[in-house]
């Protein structure tokens, strides 16, 4: 709030003292930040986590890590001890997407611990959750909602109709501080579908699946974040995470081969976003890179 002290201003006085109220009551909103790491992709995703994690914690302090672990055990899938593995080495919560069902020993832990989801929109009656609301060491509720999309992708429930029943009973801003949605889809398109269809209603909507961080982070209309695609975590020289040795053939023959997940050293990346707690709405939204095989961000 500004208090004008002056009595006569001009139109163009009263202007700018608009604008810069406008401007100070944005900028002295609390805020918090969330950083969404992209897929995790086995053993050089996980060095990437704990050697460039701590750094990134100090620097830019965010109050909330997320990492879409689908991937962080040998490639596809989650295990128990990479779960803790993750979590130990700086990681919140973790998010997933299409592979989590690969080891069943993953299982009970998605049913007792809630710092692990999987995409809301499978049958509800499967294991486990796929939205929390997550209270932070700084006391912020936090809502994490994770979503599969059904472009070129195996069939699930719809995932808009999912992300309603979730946000339903919740006003951003009064319920929550923030909401963020991890949206693990395929196709650009059905991403920016989603990210206009929750835009004014969630904190930001960030896209993981394609390990490939897209150019397209913004802040939409309605002051929801959006990036069709945070990028991978994981080893760049390779085809998306898997040796090229093993991946190459396979699309030059047709043949199937199994594929092993690149062991050089890998990149972190992901996307930070700093929220209004007033309004749960975003304010910016950062590419987050470090390593080698990616050009940085900014
Ligand atoms: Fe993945
Ligand atoms: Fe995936």
């Amino acid at each position: 709030m500004v208090v004008l002290a002056c009595v006569t201003v001009t139109t163009n006085e009263r202007l700018s003292i608009g604008i810069m109220g406008l401007f100070m009551s944005r900028v002295s909103d609390p805020t918090c930040s969330i950083l969404l790491l992209g897929d995790v992709m086995g053993r050089s995703g996980r060095r990437a986590i704990q050697k460039y994690l701590p750094d990134i914690r100090r620097e830019r302090a965010p109050d909330l890590v997320v990492a879409n672990g689908e991937n962080a055990a040998s490639g596809i899938g989650l295990t128990p001890n990479v779960v803790e593995e993750l979590l130990r080495n700086g990681v919140d919560l973790i998010t997933s997407g299409n592979h989590i069902w690969r080891y069943r020993e993953i299982v009970p832990l998605l049913e007792r611990n809630h710092r692990l989801l999987r995409p809301r929109n499978y049958p509800l009656s499967n294991p486990g959750r796929g939205f929390v609301v997550h209270e932070t060491g700084s006391g912020l509720r936090i809502g994490v909602l994770n979503l599969l999309g059904r472009i070129f992708m195996d069939p699930v429930d719809c995932p808009f109709q999912s992300a309603d029943e979730c946000l339903r009973p919740l006003r951003l801003g009064r319920d929550v501080a923030a909401l963020v949605v991890d949206f693990h889809a395929e196709t650009t398109s059905e991403k920016m579908a989603m990210a206009h269809y929750l835009d004014g209603r969630v904190s930001a909507v960030l896209g993981t699946h394609t390990h490939v961080p897209t150019a397209d982070h913004r802040v939409l209309p309605g002051g929801t974040a959006f990036q069709s695609d945070v990028g991978m975590t994981g080893c760049y020289q390779s085809i998306i995470g898997m040796s090229v040795a093993t991946a190459l053939p396979r699309f030059i023959t047709r043949l199937p081969a199994k594929l092993e997940p690149e062991m050089a050293e890998g990149a972190l990346c992901g996307t930070l976003v700093t929220i209004s707690t007033r309004t749960g709405l975003c304010q910016t939204i950062e590419p987050v890179r470090r390593g080698p095989g990616i050009s940085p961000a900014g």
